[in-house]
């Protein structure tokens, strides 16, 4: 079967997260010389993290990036669980990005209502420049769960029953996330091996929905992929 996925070695989650992060300062500069913005959607977790205080150092063309989200969990706006808080406290809030450029899920309105005013949001946004995606050990990434059904053509989903908690989200669709120049899946952490097996034989999980039409890139340490 034809694998339109790069594997990026790489030691340590430092390592993947410098990794990653010179690709997404690259990535902007290609974006922004051939049309002027540069719309990146942002991931949970550790390791996109390390890449957020890394970018958050850094001397960019600020004024042209826009920022969106991959997902997002059910909790006030200012709770210590949001993804937004997270990007916001490490990365937003240390770059010149025009807040009205900072395109941040609603999900204090709960799943239902804050889908659906984020599917116009990502409806004009599309293509994405680069998404960038992380992957829990059940094989999700962003919001999108093993054994969880949607509607296949929505651009965000409802999502309840997560079973990370909080159990509701909401997330960018496997396709609204697919559409996209550039994307990348930071992998980090001995607890994401049996997933990445599976991942490889092609087992039906949530990340292998993720199908641009160009390679996508996989920054992965040597914990994760340990045979
Ligand atoms: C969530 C988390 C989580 C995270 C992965 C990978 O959905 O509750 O955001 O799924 O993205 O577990 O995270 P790490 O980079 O921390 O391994």
């Amino acid at each position: 079967m034809h694998h339109n996925r790069r594997w990026h070695h790489l030691e340590t989650p430092e390592q993947v997260a410098l990794a990653a992060y010179q690709h997404i300062l690259d990535a902007a500069e290609r974006a922004i010389a051939d049309h002027g913005t540069f719309k990146l959607v942002l991931a949970g977790g550790s390791t996109p993290e390390k890449v957020y205080r890394l970018l958050a150092d850094t001397d960019a063309d600020w004024a042209n990036w826009v920022i969106y989200y991959g997902d997002e969990r059910c909790l006030p706006a200012n709770h210590a669980d949001r993804n937004s808080l997270m990007a916001t406290e490490v990365f937003l809030n240390k770059v010149a990005i025009p807040e009205a450029q900072i395109f941040t899920i609603p999900a204090e309105l709960g799943p239902e209502q804050a889908a659906k005013q984020y599917r116009p949001i990502v409806a004009s946004a599309l293509p994405f420049d680069m998404v960038l995606l992380g992957m829990g050990e059940d094989g999700h990434t962003a919001s999108l769960f093993p054994g969880h059904v949607h509607v296949k053509e929505e651009l965000t989903h409802a999502v309840y029953n997560s079973p990370k908690p909080p159990p509701e989200r909401v997330s960018i669709s496997a396709e609204a996330l697919s559409c996209t120049h550039e994307l990348i899946f930071l992998i980090t952490g001995a607890n994401k091996q049996d997933a990445v097996r599976s991942w490889r034989s092609d087992e039906d999980l949530p990340v292998a929905t993720i199908v641009p039409k160009n390679p996508v890139d996989i920054y992965i340490d040597s914990d994760a992929c340990k045979p």
